[in-house]
């Protein structure tokens, strides 16, 4: 187990868990945490030992409450503030493993704690969770990907209308909108974020990464391209064996 200041790393039986730990803040998304989250990143992409990655947030309110604001206070503008927090490209980092992430969502999950779990693959919830993305009200955008990976997840014209009125979404219609695979209850989120990460875990590494690879990649691809992709992974993946 790896403790930082502001996440807990563990490791157990081929899975990952990330716990954004900040939960007297609602889990908020510091500068600590960006650097934190990009060696822990790092750690998953490079240790073979991690097959999968559940991320969760600490405490019983929130999976993330969005950047944290208080630093917005310390530099001259929010702007500034969220220039130096995106000097790492983190979310570029974290788009780019090729190993299944599943994110289990409970509380508040606003701001980058959305952009965290749509960086993720496969997105479980528990009934409380509440989805908002604030960043207009405060005069910022979404900077880490958000932009480009919710209307991917739930389509242009839902996206737009979150985005612009504000308008917090909560676990049925989440669901609905597919912004969330399954919703749960609180105790079962964690039990089946395990289960779902157990089973994937026992499956070939590669062919597990190749078919995320397949999917996520193949999205932002003609359909001719996507299916060139899809017999190159396939047609590596059978010399391999
Ligand atoms: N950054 C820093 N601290 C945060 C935070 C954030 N984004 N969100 C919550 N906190 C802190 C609060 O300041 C409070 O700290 P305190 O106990 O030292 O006063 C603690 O977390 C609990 O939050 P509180 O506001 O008391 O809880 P609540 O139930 O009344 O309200 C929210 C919950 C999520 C509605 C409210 O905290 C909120 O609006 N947070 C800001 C969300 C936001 O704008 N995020 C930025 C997105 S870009």
């Amino acid at each position: 187990m790896s403790n930082f200041d502001t996440i807990i790393y563990q490791k157990q039986n081929g899975i990952a868990y990330v716990i954004l730990n900040r939960p007297h803040a609602l889990n908020a998304y510091n500068l600590k945490m960006r650097d934190e989250l990009y060696q822990v990143l790092g750690a998953i992409k490079d240790d073979p030992e991690v097959k999968v990655a559940i991320f969760r947030g600490a405490g019983e309110r929130a999976f993330c409450a969005g950047v944290d604001i208080t630093e917005f206070l310390t530099a001259p503008s929010p702007i500034i503030a969220r220039q130096a927090r995106w000097e790492r490209d983190v979310w570029g980092l974290f788009l780019s493993l090729t190993k299944p992430l599943i994110a289990a969502l409970h509380g508040y999950v606003l701001g980058s704690g959305i952009e965290i779990a749509l960086c993720c693959d496969i997105r479980l919830a528990s009934e409380d969770v509440q989805f908002g993305l604030p960043e207009p009200q405060l005069g910022i955008i979404p900077a880490a990907g958000g932009s480009q990976t919710l209307p991917r997840v739930i389509g242009g014209a839902k996206a737009l209308e979150i985005l612009l009125s504000g308008r917090w979404i909560k676990a049925d219609e989440a669901h609905r909108l597919k912004l969330v695979n399954r919703v749960v209850s609180r105790k079962e989120l964690l039990p089946q974020a395990e289960r779902l990460a157990r089973k994937i875990a026992h499956f070939d590494p590669v062919a597990v990464s190749y078919a995320k690879q397949a999917i996520i990649r193949g999205l932002d691809l003609s359909l001719k391209q996507g299916l060139e992709l899809e017999a190159r992974l396939a047609d590596l993946i059978s010399r391999s064996h």
